[in-house]
C-alpha cells in the first residue's frame, strides 16, 4: 500500500506541474484523472487516506514515504507554507474535487501561500508542534482545532511550568476552550499525533490526546458544561508531575532499577501537590493527577487506603491515558495494534478497569476518531 501512496502522491505533484506549465486542456485534464483514479483505488481499500508531513519525512500510516525528499520539497513543502501539514482524502472523492485541490495549490504557488479550502472529501489540517518563536502565522487551517495557535499556547504553557513559573491558568483556559469547541462541532480533530516519534514531542502529543479523547467520553457521557470543562482540564494536566522526572528515565529501555520506578510512581503525587497549590485549578484536577493510575482493585499507584472510591473522572482519564500510551511508538517499544490494545484492556478489566466505561470508549469514542478500527472492534465478542 506505501507504494501505492508514494504514487499517488507523486503523480499529485506532477498533475500540479502540469496544471501550472500548460493551459486547461485534455493533458491536464488525464493528469488529474489519474490522481483521482489512484487516490480512489487507494480508498476503496480504507475509508480514508492521511498523509502528513513530519519534519523532513512525508509520512502514511507510521511509515516514511519513499519519495518523501522529493514531496517535501514539492507538494508537501508547498503545503506546508500555507499552514497545512496534512491532508486527508476520503471515499466519496471526485474528479472535480481533485481539480479544485490543484487550483488551490497553483494558486498558492502564485501567492506564496494562501489559505487552502477543504472541499467534502479533501480535508487539511495542522498539527505540528512548532516554535513559539515563529512570528508569521498562516491563516488558521479548518477542519481541526486551531493547531497552530493552540500548539504555541501549549508550549509556552508547559515552558512555563518547566522553569519554574507555575501554571498559567488563562493560558490553559484557552486551549481547553479550543478543545471543547472543536469536540463539540465534531471538527476533524483526528488523533494524528500519536504517530509523533521523536520523544520530546511525546509528552505534547499524549496530553493533547488525552484531553480530546477524555474530552469526548465525558460528552458522551452526559457531563454538563462545567463537567466537561473541568474534564478537559484536569486530562491536560494529568501527567504534570512528570516535569521533574528527567527525560532519559522517561525513556529508558531497559528495565528500571527500583529507584527509578519509585521515582516515576512519584509522578502522581508531585502532580497532585503542584496542582492543589494552584489557585483557579478546579478540584477534578488535583484528584485525577493523583489517582489515574490507582486500579479499581487499590493496585497501582501511589498507595491507597482499601475503601478509597476512585473518581469516575480518574476512572475515563485512566483508560485513555494507558489507550494513547499503548497506541503510541516509544522508545522502548513499538505502539501497538487495536486487537492488541483490546485485549490487554480485556484481560486487565476486573481489576483495573471500569467494564461499563470501557464499553463506551470502545463502542463510541474510538470508532469517531480511528473510524479504520471499527471492523476490529466489531469483531471482539
Ligand atoms: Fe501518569
Ligand atoms: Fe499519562
Amino acid at each position: 500500500m506505501i507504494e501505492a501512496v508514494d504514487n499517488a502522491m507523486l503523480e499529485l505533484q506532477h498533475a500540479l506541474s502540469v496544471r501550472m506549465m500548460y493551459p486547461p486542456g485534455k493533458h491536464v485534464q488525464t493528469c488529474q484523472e489519474r490522481v483521482c483514479e489512484m487516490v480512489q483505488q487507494i480508498l476503496q481499500h480504507q475509508r480514508k487516506l492521511d498523509v502528513f508531513v513530519l519534519d523532513d519525512r512525508v509520512i502514511f500510516d507510521d511509515r516514511t514515504l519513499p519519495s518523501s525528499v522529493n514531496l517535501v520539497n514539492g507538494l508537501f513543502g508547498l503545503l506546508y507554507r500555507s499552514g497545512v501539514d496534512r491532508i486527508t482524502f476520503h471515499q466519496g472523492l471526485e474528479i472535480e474535487e481533485i481539480r479544485l485541490l490543484l487550483d488551490e495549490l497553483a494558486d498558492c504557488k502564485i501567492e506564496g501561500s494562501k489559505r487552502l479550502q477543504a472541499t467534502p472529501h479533501v480535508i487539511f489540517s495542522f498539527i505540528r508542534q512548532i516554535d513559539a518563536a515563529d512570528s508569521t502565522p498562516p491563516q488558521s487551517p479548518h477542519q481541526v482545532l486551531d493547531g497552530r495557535e493552540m500548539t504555541v499556547d501549549v508550549n509556552s504553557l508547559w515552558r512555563d511550568i518547566d522553569v519554574g513559573e507555575g501554571l498559567n491558568v488563562e493560558m490553559l483556559t484557552d486551549i481547553v476552550t479550543n478543545i471543547i469547541r472543536a469536540v463539540s462541532d465534531h471538527s476533524d480533530i483526528m488523533l494524528p499525533l500519536v504517530t509523533l516519534k521523536r520523544h520530546d514531542e511525546y509528552s505534547f502529543v499524549h496530553v493533547i490526546n488525552v484531553a480530546i479523547l477524555s474530552t469526548t467520553l465525558s460528552e458522551s457521557l452526559g457531563f454538563d458544561d462545567t463537567g466537561v470543562h473541568e474534564m478537559c482540564i484536569a486530562a491536560l494536566l494529568h501527567d504534570i508531575g512528570k516535569q521533574h522526572i528527567p527525560r532519559e528515565l522517561l525513556n529508558k529501555k531497559g528495565r528500571l532499577t527500583n529507584e527509578e520506578l519509585q521515582q516515576i510512581q512519584m509522578h502522581p503525587v508531585e502532580g497532585a501537590r503542584m496542582l492543589l497549590s494552584t489557585p483557579g485549578m478546579p478540584e477534578l484536577a488535583p484528584i485525577v493527577a493523583f489517582e489515574h493510575h490507582v486500579c479499581a482493585n487499590g493496585g497501582g499507584y501511589p498507595k491507597v487506603p482499601q475503601d478509597w472510591q476512585l473518581n469516575l473522572a480518574s476512572r475515563m482519564v485512566q483508560i485513555v491515558d494507558v489507550f494513547d500510551a499503548l497506541r503510541t511508538h516509544r522508545p522502548y517499544r513499538q505502539g501497538l495494534s487495536l486487537p492488541q490494545i483490546i485485549e490487554i484492556f480485556q484481560s486487565d478489566m476486573n481489576a483495573c478497569f471500569d467494564a461499563d466505561l470501557l464499553d463506551v470508549f470502545f463502542q463510541h469514542i474510538i470508532p469517531r476518531y480511528h473510524p479504520e478500527m471499527v471492523d476490529v472492534i466489531e469483531a471482539q465478542p
